[in-house]
């Protein structure tokens, strides 16, 4: 009796919701590759199938919370300016929180909510292949769907919050902190794993849109795919691949599939090396403001990736060194074989997380020196027996920077023994503070190389 009248309310749930429609019902136009890199894209996928995966969805005891719009109001302070997170194509995602005074017996936690821009190029499709989606799906690299809204004209996704927002953010948005190498390597396996876990899957599920602004991550860089908005049933049976209009991000898409319309697997195999070199490199895929070929970073990185002296050009500079030699020339390969312009040449997404999990355990990542010096008040008896000791300390300091720094050159020189260009360690005095200048340095030596 519950469960027939809980059915009954989610199919006339339903059908105000699609009967609302939904304003741009998501057909605004496929991924022009010629007009520019802004990011445009619909989902093709059948209304008609999208509504009864949907019911299924919810019949299948979904736990996902159906909010009215002043619930989401209360948690976001009537979607205040300063709770904005950012925003995409699908529209505004604000901060909020939600708890007992909002949603009796609701967890208390903090969450993102996503909310349809009515004027904007997606719309109830959109919206609507996510709920089914991640309604369904539940991995530990997939961001969770907490519920969502669906009232009058109103369409939102409450998600769990994720502290450190995109890789979008963290790769191309901070200024200060760099990303360190075992952190890049981290969120590439996390995300080859939410991909394996889709591809995997007993009913296969191709992501479509894999960039780095659609990889979230959480307090500590544990990364959860989101958007599915785009996602498409794989194949079935012998079938190889499936046909859709193009839709996608401009230089994440695979050129058979811009060229073709055929979709499968390997479509976002080829999206992840994409990502994967821009983690490398720490440049986006795509930027009108570079010089010549390398505008588009595929174009113009693959041809160094296999080669163990060039691709030095590629690796971010801001790594400064850091990294592991024989992991990014790992790295490097698997990207290789993800960018194939041969679908079947490229890996599966097993095989990626299979390749590139064990060099997380590499050890032969050169450690970054700095040096803290704490302070505190002294009588001038102390002061004088002091600078006599930091006299014999700092040489010491010097000494060790010198001699890690050496290694580390001496490493570079061996791997690259025609290269010319081989930091030196400066340590600058600025108050108690010890900096290694090669950083600066290297920036300018390495554009001047990459210039090439
Ligand atoms: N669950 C979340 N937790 C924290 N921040 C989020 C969350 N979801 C999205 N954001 C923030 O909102 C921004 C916009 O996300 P959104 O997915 O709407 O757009 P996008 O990925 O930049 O573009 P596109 O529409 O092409 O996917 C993200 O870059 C991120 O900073
Ligand atoms: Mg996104």
């Amino acid at each position: 009796m519950a469960e027939q009248s809980r059915r009954r309310r989610s199919s006339s749930w339903l059908m105000s919701c699609w009967g609302g429609g939904g304003g741009t019902g998501g057909a605004t136009g496929t991924a022009d590759e010629s007009s520019s890199d802004s990011e445009r894209r619909v989902s093709d996928s059948d209304p008609k199938s999208l509504e009864e995966d949907l019911s299924l969805t919810l019949q299948a005891g979904s736990e996902l919370v159906a909010f009215t719009i002043s619930e989401l109001k209360a948690a976001t302070r009537n979607f205040a300016m300063a709770n904005l997170l950012g925003s995409g194509g699908f529209g505004p995602v604000y901060k909020g929180f939600v708890d007992e005074r909002i949603r009796p017996g609701i967890r208390p936690q903090q969450v993102a909510v996503k909310s349809l821009d009515l004027g904007g190029h997606q719309g109830h499709r959109e919206w609507l292949a996510e709920v089914v989606y991640l309604g369904q799906l539940r991995h530990p690299h997939l961001v969770k769907l907490i519920g969502y809204c669906c009232e009058d004209e109103h369409r939102m996704l409450v998600y769990e919050y994720m502290a450190r927002g995109s890789l979008e953010d963290q790769l191309f948005k901070r200024l200060l902190a760099w990303l360190p190498w075992s952190t890049r390597l981290k969120i590439a396996v996390g995300a080859a794993k939410g991909l394996a876990f889709l591809h995997e899957a007993d009913k296969p599920v191709i992501y479509r849109d894999f960039k780095a602004s659609n990889i979230l991550l959480d307090e500590d860089y544990t990364v959860k795919l989101s958007d599915f908005g785009l996602a498409k049933d794989g194949p079935q049976g012998d079938k190889t691949h499936v046909t859709t209009r193009v839709m996608g991000t401009y230089g994440y898409a695979a050129p058979e599939y811009i060229l073709t319309g055929h979709l499968n697997a390997k479509s976002d195999v080829y999206s992840f090396g994409v990502v994967l070199l821009e983690l490398f490199a720490g440049q986006r895929c795509v930027d009108k403001n570079r010089p010549g070929r390398q505008k588009n970073l595929v174009d113009w990185a693959r041809p160094y990736l296999t080669n163990a002296e060039k691709l030095r050009r590629v690796m971010d500079p801001n790594l400064d060194g850091l990294y592991s030699i024989k992991g990014a020339q790992r790295v490097a390969g698997v990207a290789y074989k993800c960018l194939s312009h041969t679908p079947k040449a490229r890996p599966s997404m097993k095989t990626v997380v299979e390749t590139l999990e064990p060099l997380l355990s590499l050890n032969d990542v050169p450690v970054g020196s700095f040096v803290y010096v704490a302070t505190k008040e002294k009588t001038c008896e102390e002061e004088d027996q002091s600078k006599e000791k930091k006299k014999k300390k700092k040489k010491t300091i010097c000494e060790i920077e010198e001699k890690n720094h050496n290694n580390h050159d001496e490493r570079h020189r061996q791997q690259f023994p025609n290269s010319v260009i081989h930091s030196e360690v400066a340590l600058h005095k600025d108050g108690n503070n010890l900096f290694r200048n090669s950083h600066f340095r290297r920036l300018k030596s390495h554009s001047q190389e990459r210039g090439a």
